[in-house]
């Protein structure tokens, strides 16, 4: 337990859901045994029969390119035909008058204007008016964590127990806040993608910006503290893994594992069952050494001010940005949305832990398709659902709403207040169904269909198996297909469907699903974010991928979904030794794939070696200098030549 990835595998091995939801039965695997069964023995008649492309004959390949080859280095691998340029990187200037980057004499001023740490989502949001909407606009970027041991040269890990964090002075800890958050950077096509300089767009957001709490929980008596006896203005955002944009202009950016910034003794506080439903403190971070909000001892409410959707304008720097609670408090992945029928609008969420939930919100109102800004705090009224999946292959949402079924003061809920900072609570109550790590969730505008990738849950036993979660000790997690009833996002019934079973489907005992002509290539494990291009084309971008767990890197792979190819996958991109693939993001024209790549370098889960640093890294892409550690970056994708990605 010497690095970061793995620590925070371990410690979600905890499964903070202890509620004894049931589990569906074994009438239900019958079920799906059966189901499997049957595309299993249409896969061998497939392979058996002489004429393979025959198979294809009904159904033209979405994906035309030609795939790479699997595997692991120091470099990334796009598909033959395409450029793969680096165009952001850590330390890069984001605001007028940054310092040139140098990692040896670092502040927590120059990272304050400068692109932060681990780039995790990324949006593309076409500047209004732009005569090529695919070529110029704004690019927002989560911030997600940092890595002290590839950060900061000569200090290795700092957060096992044995390094006690010893060599995190306060310094470090400072310039680790400033390279959490998000950067909003103009961005513009020409021969190359170019960052524009001095934009007047430009914006850091850290672990210390002011940030608004609004919707039913601000303001809550559990939400204030000695420094905001308000209970509604919070010094930052954390963890902020994925997100989403919404049809008016603004980004929804998650804040995930918040609970690794939290440490101090539980004893006596007047949470502390709650804070172990939410796995608080994780002592992943010194920071609460330094600063007493991120010690529970000392401020027990601190926690209860993070895990939320924070939704930002990115078209005004100035603007304060909003955690929406009406979404509720969770480890949010991301925030997908898509306007339903009746014009309401949908977000779709993940709760990325072993045995959670996922859920969507809809908005009271509509979207105003005419006055964009009269949408401003559309996000604030609404209802929150968490999903029971059905062995019959249907499913409900089920509403987290005060005095409805459980969700009362006897139980613990005194208000919708409680049941939003409580929303994991709340969902145990209602007997969502314990799901194998949730993380994007995200609809398909073209087909209606909506994507749940299911990373993992190595903790998963057999007895726990269920119909939506079918493999006990789940290595490499699976996809999940829904279809809502009447193709109304709204609507409170969905079917669903297993699209595939990730892992090596050449090997009987994985029990993987894909297409049986998926490559050797084509093939992964781990699926993480989700993105659709403009003709619902869908790609995966995975995370936990490695030589000893699946002899490939992270990367992204292209999956058909319609006809006789659903489940084909195709691998596009490779990431750099042990870094994972985050944000795939299509410009409108579909002719640019922007990609983030988190952590090169990072020591992999499973790896027997000493870790990977700073001052001897696996990989130092992709500067590689001597002197210059691997830096997460932001690379755009493009066609050589022109065209459509993925043709
Ligand atoms: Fe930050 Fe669930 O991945
Ligand atoms: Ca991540
Ligand atoms: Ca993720
Ligand atoms: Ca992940």
């Amino acid at each position: 337990m010497f690095h970061r990835a793995r620590a925070a595998e371990q410690s979600q091995d905890i499964g903070t859901n202890t509620s004894n939801n049931d589990t569906i039965g074994d009438m239900i695997n019958q079920r799906l045994g059966r189901r499997d069964f049957l595309k299993n023995s249409l896969a061998v008649a497939a392979l058996s029969s002489v004429s393979l492309p025959a198979m294809a004959a009904g159904t033209p390949a979405r994906f035309t390119f030609k795939e790479i080859e699997a595997g692991s280095g120091p470099y990334h691998h796009v598909a033959e035909g395409y450029d793969a340029q680096v165009l952001m990187r850590w330390g890069d200037p984001v605001l007028s008058g940054a310092p040139a980057f140098n990692p040896t004499a670092q502040s927590a001023k120059a990272q304050e204007l400068q692109f932060g740490y681990n780039n995790d989502y990324l949006g593309f949001i076409p500047m209004p008016g732009a005569a090529q909407p695919g070529r110029h606009g704004l690019l927002v970027v989560n911030h997600e964590y940092t890595n002290e041991e590839l950060m900061f040269a000569g200090i290795g890990v700092q957060e096992t127990k044995e390094a006690a964090f010893a060599k995190m002075t306060k310094e470090l800890v400072d310039i680790e806040m400033a390279a959490h958050g998000g950067s909003i950077l103009e961005v513009r096509r020409d021969e190359k993608w170019t960052v524009v300089e001095a934009s007047r767009y430009a914006r850091r957001l850290t672990a210390n910006t002011p940030i608004t709490l609004s919707g039913p929980a601000a303001g809550h008596e559990r939400l204030r503290t000695k420094e905001d006896p308000t209970g509604r203005a919070v010094k930052g955002m954390l963890n902020n893994c994925a997100g989403g944009l919404t049809p008016w202009g603004t980004w929804l950016t998650c804040e995930e594992n918040f609970s690794y910034y939290f440490r101090g003794a539980k004893d006596g506080h007047p949470e502390a069952a709650k804070l172990t439903r939410y796995g608080i403190p994780g002592n992943m971070y010194a920071w609460g050494q330094f600063y007493d909000r991120f010690d529970v001892s000392k401020e027990p409410n601190e926690p209860n001010r993070f895990g939320w959707v924070v939704e930002i304008d990115p078209f005004d720097p100035t603007s304060t940005p909003k955690k929406r609670t009406a979404l509720g408090r969770f480890k949010h992945e991301g925030a997908a949305g898509i306007v339903a029928k009746d014009g309401r609008y949908v977000v779709y969420l993940g709760d990325d832990e072993r045995f959670d939930y996922v859920y969507k919100f809809v908005t009271k109102n509509k979207v105003n398709t005419t006055d964009l800004a009269a949408n401003r705090d559309l996000l604030d009224e609404g209802t929150l659902y968490v999903a029971r999946y059905k062995g019959d292959g249907t499913g409900e949402w089920l509403p987290l709403v005060h005095n409805q079924g459980p969700l009362n003061a006897q139980n613990g809920f005194a208000s919708q207040a409680d049941i939003l900072i409580d929303t994991r609570l709340a969902a145990d109550a209602l007997g969502a169904t314990k799901m194998d790590r949730p993380e994007d969730v995200e609809a398909n505008p073209v087909t209606g269909k909506v994507y749940v990738a299911l990373t993992n849950n190595n903790r998963r036993t057999a007895e726990q198996t269920d119909a939506a979660n079918p493999r006990a000790v789940n290595r490499f997690g699976h996809l999940i297909e829904m279809t809502p009833e009447g193709e109304d996002h709204t609507a409170l019934t969905f079917r669903w469907d297993i699209l595939l079973k990730a892992g090596d489907h050449m090997v009987a005992s994985t029990n993987a699903s894909f297409h049986p002509q998926t490559s050797k290539d084509g093939w992964f494990g781990m699926p993480d974010n989700v993105a659709i291009d403009s003709r619902g084309g869908l790609w995966i971008a995975t995370d936990g991928n490695s030589p000893s767990k699946t002899g490939r890197a992270d990367g992204i792979w292209a999956v058909e979904t319609e006809g006789e190819l659903r489940g084909l996958s195709k691998h596009f991109y490779r990431t750099p030794a042990g870094a994972e693939m985050c944000g795939p993001f299509f410009t409108p024209d579909d002719e640019t794939l922007f990609v983030a790549v988190q952590h090169p370098g990072e020591t992999e889960e499973d790896f027997k070696g000493p870790p990977s640093t700073y001052d001897n890294p696996t990989t130092r892409w992709p500067d590689f200098k001597d002197a210059m550690p691997p830096r997460p970056s932001i690379v755009a994708i493009t066609k050589r030549g022109g065209g459509r990605i993925g043709s």
